[in-house]
Protein backbone atom coordinates (compact mmCIF):
# COMPACT_ATOMS: atom_id res chain seq x y z
CA UNK A 1 0.00 0.00 0.00
CA UNK A 2 1.83 3.22 -0.81
CA UNK A 3 1.92 5.81 1.97
CA UNK A 4 2.30 9.08 2.13
CA UNK A 5 5.98 10.08 2.91
CA UNK A 6 6.38 11.35 6.62
CA UNK A 7 7.05 14.93 6.84
CA UNK A 8 10.03 13.24 10.01
CA UNK A 9 11.42 11.82 6.74
CA UNK A 10 15.32 12.85 6.48
CA UNK A 11 15.30 13.99 2.57
CA UNK A 12 17.19 11.79 0.64
CA UNK A 13 19.05 13.24 -2.01
CA UNK A 14 19.41 11.87 -5.68
CA UNK A 15 22.46 9.15 -6.36
CA UNK A 16 25.84 11.17 -5.97
CA UNK A 17 24.56 14.77 -5.75
CA UNK A 18 25.63 15.36 -2.40
CA UNK A 19 29.47 14.89 -1.75
CA UNK A 20 30.83 14.61 2.25
CA UNK A 21 33.09 17.18 3.30
CA UNK A 22 36.82 16.00 3.02
CA UNK A 23 38.37 14.28 0.17
CA UNK A 24 42.01 12.54 -0.25
CA UNK A 25 44.23 13.33 -2.49
CA UNK A 26 47.67 12.23 -3.65
CA UNK A 27 49.86 12.89 -6.39
CA UNK A 28 52.01 11.30 -9.07
CA UNK A 29 55.33 13.05 -9.76
CA UNK A 30 59.09 11.90 -10.49
CA UNK A 31 58.25 8.66 -11.37
CA UNK A 32 56.26 7.99 -7.42
CA UNK A 33 53.47 8.36 -5.73
CA UNK A 34 53.28 11.15 -2.97
CA UNK A 35 52.20 11.28 0.56
CA UNK A 36 48.27 11.61 0.33
CA UNK A 37 46.72 14.29 2.49
CA UNK A 38 42.78 15.41 3.04
CA UNK A 39 41.52 18.72 2.06
CA UNK A 40 37.95 19.87 2.40
CA UNK A 41 35.87 18.62 -0.98
CA UNK A 42 36.25 21.33 -3.71
CA UNK A 43 38.26 22.49 -6.90
CA UNK A 44 41.45 21.22 -7.74
CA UNK A 45 43.86 23.27 -10.40
CA UNK A 46 43.74 21.99 -13.71
CA UNK A 47 45.84 22.55 -16.61
CA UNK A 48 44.10 22.77 -19.83
CA UNK A 49 46.20 20.72 -21.43
CA UNK A 50 45.84 18.16 -18.91
CA UNK A 51 45.88 14.40 -20.60
CA UNK A 52 43.03 13.70 -18.81
CA UNK A 53 40.97 16.55 -20.48
CA UNK A 54 42.13 15.81 -24.27
CA UNK A 55 43.01 12.05 -24.30
CA UNK A 56 40.49 10.60 -21.17
CA UNK A 57 43.40 8.82 -19.16
CA UNK A 58 40.80 8.50 -16.48
CA UNK A 59 39.35 5.39 -14.35
CA UNK A 60 37.29 5.31 -11.02
CA UNK A 61 35.84 2.72 -8.48
CA UNK A 62 32.18 3.05 -7.07
CA UNK A 63 31.65 0.70 -4.04
CA UNK A 64 30.29 1.21 -0.67
CA UNK A 65 30.36 1.60 3.60
CA UNK A 66 27.69 0.61 5.91
CA UNK A 67 26.85 1.82 9.27
CA UNK A 68 25.82 -1.63 11.56
CA UNK A 69 23.31 -1.24 13.77
CA UNK A 70 26.05 -1.35 16.38
CA UNK A 71 27.28 2.20 14.90
CA UNK A 72 30.66 0.51 13.47
CA UNK A 73 31.39 0.93 10.07
CA UNK A 74 32.17 -1.42 7.19
CA UNK A 75 33.34 -1.68 3.67
CA UNK A 76 32.24 -4.01 1.20
CA UNK A 77 34.94 -5.98 -0.97
CA UNK A 78 37.56 -3.06 -0.77
CA UNK A 79 40.22 -5.19 -1.38
CA UNK A 80 38.47 -5.98 -4.63
CA UNK A 81 37.79 -3.04 -5.70
CA UNK A 82 41.40 -1.56 -5.29
CA UNK A 83 42.43 -4.18 -7.21
CA UNK A 84 40.18 -3.48 -9.78
CA UNK A 85 41.23 0.02 -10.17
CA UNK A 86 44.70 -1.16 -10.19
CA UNK A 87 43.68 -3.32 -13.11
CA UNK A 88 41.81 -0.57 -15.40
CA UNK A 89 45.31 1.87 -14.34
CA UNK A 90 47.13 -0.95 -16.43
CA UNK A 91 44.73 -1.36 -18.83
CA UNK A 92 44.68 2.99 -19.60
CA UNK A 93 48.64 3.07 -18.98
CA UNK A 94 48.04 5.62 -16.00
CA UNK A 95 50.44 5.24 -13.14
CA UNK A 96 49.18 2.24 -11.10
CA UNK A 97 47.87 3.10 -7.73
CA UNK A 98 49.80 1.80 -4.63
CA UNK A 99 47.51 -0.75 -2.79
CA UNK A 100 48.31 0.21 0.02
CA UNK A 101 48.10 3.37 -0.09
CA UNK A 102 44.62 3.95 -1.65
CA UNK A 103 43.45 1.51 0.98
CA UNK A 104 44.82 3.86 3.65
CA UNK A 105 43.21 6.63 1.63
CA UNK A 106 39.67 5.36 1.61
CA UNK A 107 40.00 4.80 5.16
CA UNK A 108 41.29 8.10 5.89
CA UNK A 109 38.55 9.32 4.03
CA UNK A 110 35.81 7.77 5.91
CA UNK A 111 37.19 8.54 9.02
CA UNK A 112 37.21 12.33 8.16
CA UNK A 113 33.29 11.78 7.44
CA UNK A 114 32.38 9.28 9.78
CA UNK A 115 29.20 11.56 10.78
CA UNK A 116 28.00 11.68 6.72
CA UNK A 117 28.13 7.85 6.80
CA UNK A 118 23.71 6.79 6.90
CA UNK A 119 22.21 4.25 8.73
CA UNK A 120 20.88 1.92 6.86
CA UNK A 121 19.36 1.41 4.08
CA UNK A 122 21.59 4.15 3.25
CA UNK A 123 25.28 4.03 2.91
CA UNK A 124 28.54 5.35 2.32
CA UNK A 125 29.63 5.49 -1.81
CA UNK A 126 32.74 5.56 -2.01
CA UNK A 127 34.58 6.94 -5.32
CA UNK A 128 38.29 6.72 -6.15
CA UNK A 129 39.24 8.31 -8.98
CA UNK A 130 42.36 8.99 -10.99
CA UNK A 131 42.72 10.82 -13.98
CA UNK A 132 46.19 11.74 -15.75
CA UNK A 133 47.74 15.44 -15.59
CA UNK A 134 50.56 15.91 -17.95
CA UNK A 135 50.01 18.64 -19.46
CA UNK A 136 50.77 18.06 -23.29
CA UNK A 137 48.31 18.27 -26.02
CA UNK A 138 50.42 16.57 -28.27
CA UNK A 139 50.08 13.31 -26.06
CA UNK A 140 47.93 11.48 -28.19
CA UNK A 141 49.93 8.48 -28.11
CA UNK A 142 52.18 8.75 -24.71
CA UNK A 143 50.90 8.08 -21.46
CA UNK A 144 50.59 10.79 -19.00
CA UNK A 145 54.02 10.66 -16.56
CA UNK A 146 51.84 12.76 -14.04
CA UNK A 147 48.44 11.81 -11.83
CA UNK A 148 46.04 12.91 -9.33
CA UNK A 149 44.33 10.18 -7.30
CA UNK A 150 41.35 11.73 -5.26
CA UNK A 151 38.49 9.89 -3.10
CA UNK A 152 35.73 11.55 -2.90
CA UNK A 153 33.26 9.74 -0.44
CA UNK A 154 28.85 10.66 -0.88
CA UNK A 155 26.44 9.42 1.59
CA UNK A 156 23.56 7.67 -1.14
CA UNK A 157 20.37 5.66 -0.83
CA UNK A 158 18.39 4.46 -3.78
CA UNK A 159 20.18 4.60 -7.68
CA UNK A 160 16.93 4.02 -9.37
CA UNK A 161 14.60 6.89 -8.35
CA UNK A 162 11.54 5.17 -7.72
CA UNK A 163 13.28 2.54 -5.41
CA UNK A 164 11.67 -1.00 -5.41
CA UNK A 165 9.90 -0.32 -8.88
CA UNK A 166 10.69 -2.91 -11.83
CA UNK A 167 12.84 -1.82 -14.61
CA UNK A 168 12.25 -1.21 -18.18
CA UNK A 169 15.10 -1.83 -20.07
CA UNK A 170 15.61 -1.29 -23.96
CA UNK A 171 17.68 -4.68 -25.25
CA UNK A 172 20.38 -2.60 -28.03
CA UNK A 173 21.76 -4.74 -31.09
CA UNK A 174 22.95 -2.43 -32.70
CA UNK A 175 25.26 0.20 -29.93
CA UNK A 176 28.46 -0.82 -28.06
CA UNK A 177 29.53 1.00 -24.68
CA UNK A 178 32.90 0.18 -25.28
CA UNK A 179 35.59 -0.21 -27.53
CA UNK A 180 35.77 -4.65 -27.63
CA UNK A 181 39.02 -4.40 -25.30
CA UNK A 182 37.98 -1.93 -22.47
CA UNK A 183 34.99 -2.84 -21.82
CA UNK A 184 35.74 -4.30 -18.13
CA UNK A 185 38.06 -1.05 -18.00
CA UNK A 186 35.72 1.29 -15.50
CA UNK A 187 36.65 4.47 -17.64
CA UNK A 188 34.89 7.38 -17.95
CA UNK A 189 34.58 6.85 -21.86
CA UNK A 190 32.77 4.02 -21.85
CA UNK A 191 29.44 6.13 -19.70
CA UNK A 192 29.86 8.41 -21.94
CA UNK A 193 28.94 6.06 -25.07
CA UNK A 194 26.37 4.76 -23.40
CA UNK A 195 25.10 7.96 -22.53
CA UNK A 196 23.68 8.87 -25.62
CA UNK A 197 21.97 5.47 -26.32
CA UNK A 198 20.26 5.61 -22.94
CA UNK A 199 18.86 9.19 -23.11
CA UNK A 200 17.43 8.05 -26.78
CA UNK A 201 16.13 5.01 -25.47
CA UNK A 202 13.95 7.32 -22.40
CA UNK A 203 12.89 9.50 -24.83
CA UNK A 204 11.37 6.93 -27.42
CA UNK A 205 10.64 4.06 -25.12
CA UNK A 206 10.91 5.64 -21.76
CA UNK A 207 13.55 3.14 -20.23
CA UNK A 208 15.40 3.09 -17.64
CA UNK A 209 18.64 1.77 -19.17
CA UNK A 210 20.40 0.01 -21.62
CA UNK A 211 21.13 -3.67 -22.20
CA UNK A 212 23.86 -3.76 -24.55
CA UNK A 213 23.69 -6.62 -26.93
CA UNK A 214 26.25 -6.31 -29.80
CA UNK A 215 26.26 -8.77 -32.30
CA UNK A 216 23.20 -9.87 -30.41
CA UNK A 217 25.14 -11.24 -27.63
CA UNK A 218 24.28 -10.40 -23.78
CA UNK A 219 26.57 -7.88 -22.60
CA UNK A 220 25.44 -4.99 -19.74
CA UNK A 221 23.88 -2.23 -19.35
CA UNK A 222 25.34 1.15 -18.80
CA UNK A 223 25.79 1.31 -15.05
CA UNK A 224 25.24 -2.43 -13.86
CA UNK A 225 25.64 -6.14 -15.02
CA UNK A 226 22.69 -7.89 -16.35
CA UNK A 227 21.45 -11.36 -15.00
CA UNK A 228 18.60 -14.27 -15.64
CA UNK A 229 17.11 -16.36 -12.68
CA UNK A 230 14.81 -19.13 -13.41
CA UNK A 231 14.32 -22.24 -11.24
CA UNK A 232 17.43 -22.23 -8.86
CA UNK A 233 19.22 -21.61 -12.15
CA UNK A 234 21.20 -18.25 -12.95
CA UNK A 235 22.58 -16.93 -16.06
CA UNK A 236 24.91 -14.20 -16.58
CA UNK A 237 27.92 -13.78 -19.57
CA UNK A 238 31.31 -15.51 -18.95
CA UNK A 239 34.10 -12.85 -18.13
CA UNK A 240 35.51 -11.69 -20.93
CA UNK A 241 37.08 -8.12 -21.84
CA UNK A 242 33.77 -6.54 -23.28
CA UNK A 243 32.17 -5.55 -19.97
CA UNK A 244 32.59 -5.01 -16.29
CA UNK A 245 33.66 -7.39 -13.68
CA UNK A 246 31.10 -7.04 -11.29
CA UNK A 247 32.15 -7.53 -8.02
CA UNK A 248 28.33 -7.13 -6.91
CA UNK A 249 27.88 -9.80 -9.58
CA UNK A 250 30.60 -11.71 -8.62
CA UNK A 251 28.99 -11.72 -5.45
CA UNK A 252 25.71 -13.02 -5.85
CA UNK A 253 26.80 -15.90 -7.94
CA UNK A 254 29.12 -17.00 -4.80
CA UNK A 255 25.81 -16.91 -3.09
CA UNK A 256 23.16 -18.24 -5.46
CA UNK A 257 26.02 -21.46 -5.20
CA UNK A 258 25.86 -21.60 -1.67
CA UNK A 259 22.08 -21.54 -1.98
CA UNK A 260 22.44 -24.61 -4.49
CA UNK A 261 21.46 -22.44 -7.47
CA UNK A 262 23.05 -24.06 -10.60
CA UNK A 263 25.03 -20.76 -12.15
CA UNK A 264 25.54 -20.72 -15.95
CA UNK A 265 28.30 -18.22 -16.85
CA UNK A 266 28.40 -18.04 -20.81
CA UNK A 267 27.77 -16.39 -24.17
CA UNK A 268 23.98 -16.28 -24.54
CA UNK A 269 21.97 -14.26 -27.43
CA UNK A 270 18.89 -12.27 -27.02
CA UNK A 271 16.47 -14.85 -28.59
CA UNK A 272 17.45 -17.06 -25.74
CA UNK A 273 17.14 -14.15 -22.69
CA UNK A 274 13.54 -13.49 -24.01
CA UNK A 275 12.76 -17.24 -23.97
CA UNK A 276 14.42 -17.55 -20.41
CA UNK A 277 12.42 -14.07 -19.36
CA UNK A 278 8.51 -15.43 -20.39
CA UNK A 279 8.90 -17.35 -17.48
CA UNK A 280 11.51 -16.36 -14.96
CA UNK A 281 13.00 -13.30 -13.43
CA UNK A 282 15.77 -10.67 -14.53
CA UNK A 283 17.84 -8.35 -13.02
CA UNK A 284 20.47 -5.74 -13.08
CA UNK A 285 23.54 -6.45 -10.81
CA UNK A 286 26.09 -3.55 -9.28
CA UNK A 287 27.27 -1.54 -6.31
CA UNK A 288 24.53 1.25 -7.35
CA UNK A 289 21.66 -0.77 -8.05
CA UNK A 290 22.30 -3.86 -5.88
CA UNK A 291 20.22 -6.08 -7.28
CA UNK A 292 17.29 -4.63 -9.63
CA UNK A 293 14.27 -6.54 -10.87
CA UNK A 294 13.83 -6.24 -14.60
CA UNK A 295 9.88 -6.19 -15.15
CA UNK A 296 10.49 -4.95 -19.26
CA UNK A 297 12.28 -5.60 -22.09
CA UNK A 298 11.79 -2.98 -25.40
CA UNK A 299 13.21 -5.10 -27.69
CA UNK A 300 12.73 -3.88 -31.78
CA UNK A 301 9.88 -1.82 -31.06
CA UNK A 302 8.20 -5.01 -28.76
CA UNK A 303 7.55 -4.84 -25.41
CA UNK A 304 8.47 -8.35 -23.41
CA UNK A 305 6.79 -9.19 -19.70
CA UNK A 306 9.90 -10.78 -17.59
CA UNK A 307 7.52 -13.23 -15.62
CA UNK A 308 4.52 -11.31 -14.40
CA UNK A 309 6.46 -7.63 -14.79
CA UNK A 310 6.99 -7.31 -11.36
CA UNK A 311 10.11 -7.83 -9.54
CA UNK A 312 10.94 -11.94 -9.01
CA UNK A 313 10.64 -13.37 -5.85
CA UNK A 314 14.47 -14.75 -6.38
CA UNK A 315 15.91 -11.28 -7.63
CA UNK A 316 14.43 -10.41 -3.80
CA UNK A 317 15.47 -13.21 -1.94
CA UNK A 318 19.18 -12.93 -4.02
CA UNK A 319 19.13 -9.26 -3.02
CA UNK A 320 17.96 -9.19 0.66
CA UNK A 321 20.60 -11.62 1.24
CA UNK A 322 23.40 -9.35 -0.04
CA UNK A 323 22.35 -6.48 1.78
CA UNK A 324 21.67 -8.42 5.27
CA UNK A 325 25.65 -8.86 4.78
CA UNK A 326 26.39 -5.77 3.90
CA UNK A 327 24.68 -4.26 6.84
CA UNK A 328 26.02 -6.76 9.74
CA UNK A 329 22.50 -8.53 10.13
CA UNK A 330 24.14 -11.84 8.47
CA UNK A 331 27.22 -13.00 9.31
CA UNK A 332 30.25 -12.81 6.57
CA UNK A 333 30.99 -15.94 5.94
CA UNK A 334 33.18 -15.19 2.62
CA UNK A 335 35.91 -12.60 4.29
CA UNK A 336 34.38 -9.63 2.28
CA UNK A 337 33.52 -7.03 5.35
CA UNK A 338 36.25 -4.75 6.46
CA UNK A 339 35.61 -2.77 9.54
CA UNK A 340 37.36 1.01 9.37
N1 LIG B 1 28.78 -2.59 -15.18
C1 LIG B 1 28.89 -1.25 -15.21
C2 LIG B 1 28.97 -0.60 -16.53
C3 LIG B 1 28.93 -0.51 -14.02
O1 LIG B 1 29.05 0.82 -14.04
C4 LIG B 1 28.85 -1.19 -12.79
C5 LIG B 1 28.91 -0.45 -11.55
O2 LIG B 1 29.93 -0.28 -10.98
C6 LIG B 1 28.74 -2.59 -12.81
C7 LIG B 1 28.70 -3.26 -14.01
C8 LIG B 1 28.68 -3.38 -11.55
O3 LIG B 1 29.93 -3.41 -10.89
P1 LIG B 1 30.03 -3.57 -9.34
O4 LIG B 1 29.14 -4.66 -8.97
O5 LIG B 1 31.46 -3.89 -9.10
O6 LIG B 1 29.63 -2.28 -8.74
C1 LIG C 1 28.45 1.73 -9.39
O1 LIG C 1 27.55 0.92 -9.25
O2 LIG C 1 29.33 1.91 -8.53
C2 LIG C 1 28.57 2.53 -10.58
O3 LIG C 1 29.65 2.87 -10.93
C3 LIG C 1 27.38 2.97 -11.26
C4 LIG C 1 27.53 4.45 -11.46
C5 LIG C 1 27.54 4.78 -12.88
C6 LIG C 1 26.69 5.26 -10.59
Amino acid sequence: MATAPSTMEPVRPAFGTVLAEQMAVAVYRDGKWQPHELRATGTIPMHPGAHVLHYASTCFEGFKAYRWADGSINVFRMDRHIERMRQSARSLVLPEPDAAQLAAMVRATIDANRAAVPEAPGALYLRPLLIGTTPNIGAAATPATEAMLIVLVSPVWDYFAGGAKPLRILVDDVNTRSAAHTGRVKTGGNYAAALGPTLEARRRFKTDQVLFCPGGEVQETGAANFVLIRDKRLLTRSLDSSFLHGVTRDSLLTLARDEGFTVEERVFKVPEMLEWAKAGEAALSGTAAVLAGVGTLVYREQEYTVGNGQIGPITQALRAKLVAIQQGRVSDRHGWIRRV
